[in-house]
């Protein structure tokens, strides 16, 4: 009765040995180890019978049966180690990544012009020692107007057509900032001069036709030493221009001006000619302003805590939209802030060339 029993067991070890090497996958893995020695296995099954046995046919069919059934488990584990190799060799062949493939430029996106004129900008001025300073955009008075010497009932605040939020109680109005010069105060109040930065970012000011936009760029521009003088502003900006326009020969003049927080203030304009719809500098019989400067007036220093007896300096303040309209020839501001791929297309910039002064700016 055992032979016979325990040549049957051979005969089952055969065809699950062959169920097992042959499952081609995990789920036809688990299915034979299910029929095998699941719960309700053969195997398991054959296992509950052996209560019944005498003991002498238990002696041999207990032993058997424990054999087979580690033995199947064992080869099991075994296939399944495999099956799992398989599946993770065959995931990394279809998934590997040619590192030394070109980028396809097209299909990842154009560098904004706006993104373009502000890295241009950052290189410029850096290669002058200046590092770039930031602010929030929803400001307080102070900060926006108050420390930069605009008196309560200045008429310039109203100039700024100024964003207003919704006050708290009691308290002043925080504002959409109308420009990028609080930035100079955060930047006197919170680190000790000298201080060389520039300060690029998002304005607010409630006007809106071909060369007005709510929302707007600027740079800002503030440096504090104890010597700065005039000769220093104009020199830095006069070379800041021949570098952005690419050209040896800037022609600057400054024309006097008013802002509260400088004094003297002047405008700044540069020689320039039409060619095409850009505009080329340094040559031509035309003038064109092109950004407003000063020396940072001592109201303005005093109110960052800094003593004006010991610290003197300069600041000026562009807009960069306009900085790209000129450069890149683009006559219409409203479209920089439409999302239309086809103006980007052909106006944006190759986000994997870098400006830098080496190898040319655009
Ligand atoms: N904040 C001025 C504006 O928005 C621009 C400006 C002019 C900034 C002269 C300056 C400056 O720092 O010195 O119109």
């Amino acid at each position: 009765m055992t032979d016979t029993a325990t040549a049957d067991l051979e005969a089952l070890e055969a065809r699950f040995a062959s169920d097992i090497a042959g499952a081609s996958d995990l789920a036809a893995l688990d299915a034979v180890r299910v029929a095998a020695v699941g719960k309700k296995g053969e195997v398991s099954l054959l296992m509950k019978t052996l209560g019944k046995m005498t003991p002498e046919e238990r002696q041999v069919m207990g032993p058997a049966l424990n054999g087979l059934r580690n033995r199947l488990n064992e080869a099991i584990e075994a296939r399944k180690a495999a099956l799992e190799d398989e599946a993770l060799n065959a995931a990394l062949a279809s998934e590997t990544v040619d590192v030394t493939r070109p980028v396809a430029p097209t299909r990842i996106g154009k560098l904004h012009p706006v993104n373009q004129v502000m890295e241009e900008l950052a290189v410029i001025f850096a290669d002058m020692g200046f590092k770039v300073a930031e602010g929030p955009d929803v400001e307080d008075d102070f900060h926006n107007f108050t420390a930069l010497n605009f008196p309560p009932d200045h008429p310039a605040r109203d100039t700024h057509d100024t964003f207003f939020m919704e006050a708290a109680d009691g308290e002043t109005p925080k504002v959409l900032r109308t420009h990028t010069s609080p930035v100079q105060i955060r930047t006197m109040v919170s680190e000790e001069p000298p201080i060389r930065i520039i300060a690029p970012g998002r304005v607010y000011r409630c006007d809106w036709d071909q060369t007005h936009t709510p929302m707007f760029h600027q740079v800002e521009g503030l440096v504090i030493d104890k010597n700065t003088h005039m000769g220093h502003l104009k020199g830095c900006l006069e070379q800041f221009v021949g570098a952005f326009f690419e050209t040896d020969t800037v022609e600057a003049r400054f024309r006097p001006h008013h802002f509260p927080f400088t004094e003297p203030s002047a405008e700044m304009d540069v020689r320039y000619e039409r060619v095409g719809d850009a505009v080329k500098v340094g040559s031509g019989d035309k003038w064109m302003e092109i950004l407003g400067c000063g020396m940072v007036h001592p109201n303005v220093i005093k109110s960052c805590g800094l003593d004006p007896e010991e610290y003197q300096g300069f600041a000026f303040g562009m807009g960069v939209d306009r900085l790209a309209m000129l450069k890149y020839g683009m006559s219409d501001l409203r479209p920089f802030f439409e999302p239309d791929t086809r103006w980007s297309g052909h106006y944006g910039f190759s986000p994997l060339l870098q400006a830098n002064l080496a190898t040319g700016l655009s």
